[in-house]
């Protein structure tokens, strides 16, 4: 069977970390997850995690020279040789270069790159509501999938949290530099035939059912 070497973009809170979780799911795929990685070295107190802090509260992309590095070693390791699920890179023109390049010289190639089309206002509503188990990674949101127990994962029970990086404002941020440096890959993998685009405003299993079958459609297109 060919790699599966997916790229998840949209902007914050379009639902990319649900997804991700799914597809690692379905199809046994890394989920490489920028944001949890960085969160992870703010946590640690690693040296990249005290670079990328002052850029992440603020809402700014932190620098490509810091994340690209870390990312491309992270695709090369031995679990994500049949696939990948990247979500949260690249989000840069400059980061989508550095990846097709790492990937070409390794001759691997990008199946699809899976555009979670959503708009700011729902983004905004979604956000304020997210809660995460900074244990398990398991995403939910107080209304639309609310945990079993009120602040507790369904999981293993751990604490709910709300991410320093989800306030009105740091989001309202977030979604301008979406506009401005992310969204011109939509164009970027459009051009490369690569992009495939589901409604974001559905609901969650509504855009997993229709990421699902287009990634079959994908495959069988892979083997002709
Ligand atoms: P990151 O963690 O990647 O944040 P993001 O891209 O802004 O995305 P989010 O995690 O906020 O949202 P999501 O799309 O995963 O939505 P989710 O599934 O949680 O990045 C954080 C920061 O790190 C950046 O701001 C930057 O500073 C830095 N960074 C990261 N990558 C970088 C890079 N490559 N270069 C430079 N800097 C980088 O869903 C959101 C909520 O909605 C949840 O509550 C969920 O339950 C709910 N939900 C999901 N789907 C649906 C649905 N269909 N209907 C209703 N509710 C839904």
């Amino acid at each position: 069977m060919a790699e599966l070497n997916l790229i998840l973009l949209g902007p914050p809170g379009a639902g990319k970390g649900t997804q991700a979780t799914n597809l690692t799911a379905d199809f046994g795929l890394p989920h490489i997850a920028t944001g949890d990685i960085l969160r992870a070295a703010v946590a640690g107190e690693t040296e990249l995690g005290r670079e990328a802090k002052r850029y992440m509260d603020a809402g700014d992309l932190v620098p490509d020279k810091v994340i690209t590095g870390v990312i491309l070693e992270r695709v090369a390791e031995d679990d994500a040789r049949d696939g990948f699920v990247l979500d949260g890179f690249p989000r840069t023109v400059d980061q989508a270069d550095s990846l097709g390049k790492e990937l070409e010289a390794r001759e691997r190639r990008l199946t699809g790159v899976l555009l979670i089309d959503t708009p700011d206002d729902v983004v905004i509503k979604r956000i304020s509501g997210r809660r995460v188990s900074r244990k398990t990674g398991r995403i939910y949101h107080v209304d639309f999938d609310p945990p079993t127990h009120e602040g507790r994962c369904d999981v293993d029970g751990s604490e709910l949290i709300q991410r320093d990086d989800d306030r009105e404002e740091t989001v309202r941020k977030r979604l301008v530099v979406y506009h401005e440096q992310t969204e011109p890959l939509i164009a970027y993998y459009e051009d490369l035939g690569l992009l495939r685009r589901f409604d974001g405003t559905r609901s969650p299993s509504e855009v997993h059912a229709h990421i699902r079958a287009t990634i079959a459609t994908l495959r069988l297109e892979d083997e002709l």
